[in-house]
């Protein structure tokens, strides 16, 4: 299971001291909200922020781009140095161009649907697929509570990606008392903002959720 602690929830004014502080507890990624204030209401960080990210540490750098034709900034977040770029299938109206724009950059390419999306496009996209994310809470802020209706579609994901070795990851209200339910279920790998950064000691939060992902119920 691969720990991406979100920074929204993360303090800006010491954004490099946050990050360093959850990858040493064994996060290995790291997970960028990209907001642009039209595809959700509110607005975050760019590719700048991203640049100095990149030059502070060696994690996967996870950027999650919720904003609208999110093909226009591929270029720039990959010159950041990102290594992942998830678009959303609702935001663009060439998933595939998107998909394969990522791809060619050679960066892990992944696609993201809101809640109340199906994943009607992703069999068309399937060969230039990294990763799915599927959305647990309405985008937009860190936060939230999990929506239980989502539970079926990350069933339908893991059915769909088969084997192939797609990530299948989860963003919104992930904490330590459902991650072990979304592991049984084929996710490998959580977003988790607020559980972490909002936690007493968010260090100890990585490596709870850490231990919980690993644990085996029987
Ligand atoms: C929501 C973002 C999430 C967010 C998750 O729009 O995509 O990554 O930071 O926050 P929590 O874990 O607090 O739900
Ligand atoms: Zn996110």
């Amino acid at each position: 299971m691969i720990i991406a602690p979100s920074i929204l929830s993360a303090n800006f004014a010491r954004l490099g001291e946050d990050i360093h502080t959850v990858v040493s507890a064994g996060a290995e990624w790291v997970h960028i909200d990209v907001m642009d204030g039209i595809f959700v209401p509110n607005i975050t960080i760019g590719p700048v922020v991203v640049k100095d990210i990149r030059a502070v540490t060696d994690a996967f750098l996870d950027c999650h781009l919720m904003i609208a034709e999110p093909e226009r900034y591929i270029e720039s977040f990959a010159k950041a140095g990102a290594d992942g770029i998830t678009v959303h299938a609702e935001a663009t109206h060439h998933l595939h161009r998107a998909l394969g724009m990522i791809r060619e950059r050679g960066l892990k390419a992944g696609v993201s649907v809101n809640p109340a999306t199906p994943l009607e496009a992703l069999p068309y996209c399937l060969d230039l697929i990294d990763l799915i994310l599927i959305m647990t809470v309405n985008p937009g802020f860190g936060g939230q509570s999990f929506i239980h209706a989502v539970t079926p579609k990350i069933k339908q994901a893991a059915r769909l990606i088969d084997g192939r070795g797609i990530i299948l990851q989860v963003d919104g209200g992930v904490d330590m008392n459902n991650i072990t339910m979304l592991r049984d279920l084929g996710v490998t790998s959580v977003v988790a903002g607020s559980s972490i950064f909002g936690s007493q000691d968010p260090a100890c939060m990585v490596k709870e959720l850490i231990k919980r992902a690993d644990t085996q119920v029987c």
